[in-house]
């Protein structure tokens, strides 16, 4: 059986602040994309890895990761992306040549997650999961709130029971038709893959996520992400 990851790598980045795309920017050197592709290609599952580059930056990142070392059993395709996540997702799914029956969609945007969970979410999918999603208990509180106008306190609704929330991760894991029906059929709204395919009334599940695998989303975050590069070094 044939794992493949999909990285969709093509966002700007806007939360992060003005400058290189986002999957572009250093982390301790090294652009955050080439840590993703690292962290996927470190699963000796993982023998296909396709970047969903920014709109018109396929060849500089095919360049870029030309330029760096991935293990030797990794071969890799680049495309462009498109405007949403969703499209970028669905730009790298088109790309996976036949044969393929795992997919792992990862953010590029998570550039430090461990291999034991790219590993675990694999084993979870070959255990017959058709969509598994890494994930983990809340610290904070979570309220629902109405939307207000402008200027107005928003006023809480309802305050779901934490200790049955979780914050989800990636790589999230599908069964290919799983996921590639899911991206035929489902329309709407989604912030996830697996919601596109919880759309289709199949079967998601959760295993353990890990702190590291956080997504570099606000300037803080690249500087927790350089501190955890250099508590691995030490
Ligand atoms: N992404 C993508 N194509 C898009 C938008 C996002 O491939 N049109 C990717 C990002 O590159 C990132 C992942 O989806 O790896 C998660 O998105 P997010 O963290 O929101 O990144 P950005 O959209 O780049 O950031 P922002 O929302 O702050 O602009
Ligand atoms: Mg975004």
């Amino acid at each position: 059986r044939r794992t493949a990851a999909v990285i969709p790598a093509a966002g700007r980045g806007v939360r992060l602040g003005p400058g290189a795309p986002k999957a572009l920017r250093t982390l301790n050197g090294t652009p955050m994309l080439v840590h993703a592709v690292r962290a996927m290609a470190a699963s000796r599952a993982v023998s296909l890895v396709v970047v969903v580059a920014p709109p018109d930056g396929a060849p500089d990142v095919r360049r870029l990761l030309d330029s760096h070392s991935l293990p030797e059993r990794t071969e890799y395709l680049v495309v462009p992306g498109g405007e949403t996540r969703r499209e970028s997702v669905r730009l790298g799914l088109d790309a996976l040549p036949e044969g393929v029956d795992i997919v792992l969609v990862h953010d590029a945007a998570r550039p430090l997650v461990p291999v034991e969970t790219v590993d675990a979410v694999i084993e979870a999918v070959r255990d017959g999961a058709p969509a598994v999603v890494p994930a983990l208990p809340l610290a904070d509180t979570v309220k629902e709130v109405e939307p207000a106008s402008a200027g107005e306190p928003e006023p809480v609704v309802a305050t779901p029971e934490r200790a049955r929330l979780r914050a989800v991760q990636t790589p999230q894991g599908f069964a290919h038709e799983t996921l590639a029906e899911a991206h035929r059929t489902v329309t709407g709204d989604v912030t996830d893959d697996a919601g596109m395919v919880e759309r289709l009334g199949r079967k998601v599940v959760v295993v353990p996520g890990h702190e590291e695998a956080f997504k570099v989303t606000r300037p803080l975050d690249l500087v927790l992400a350089e501190a955890v590069l250099a508590r691995r070094r030490a």
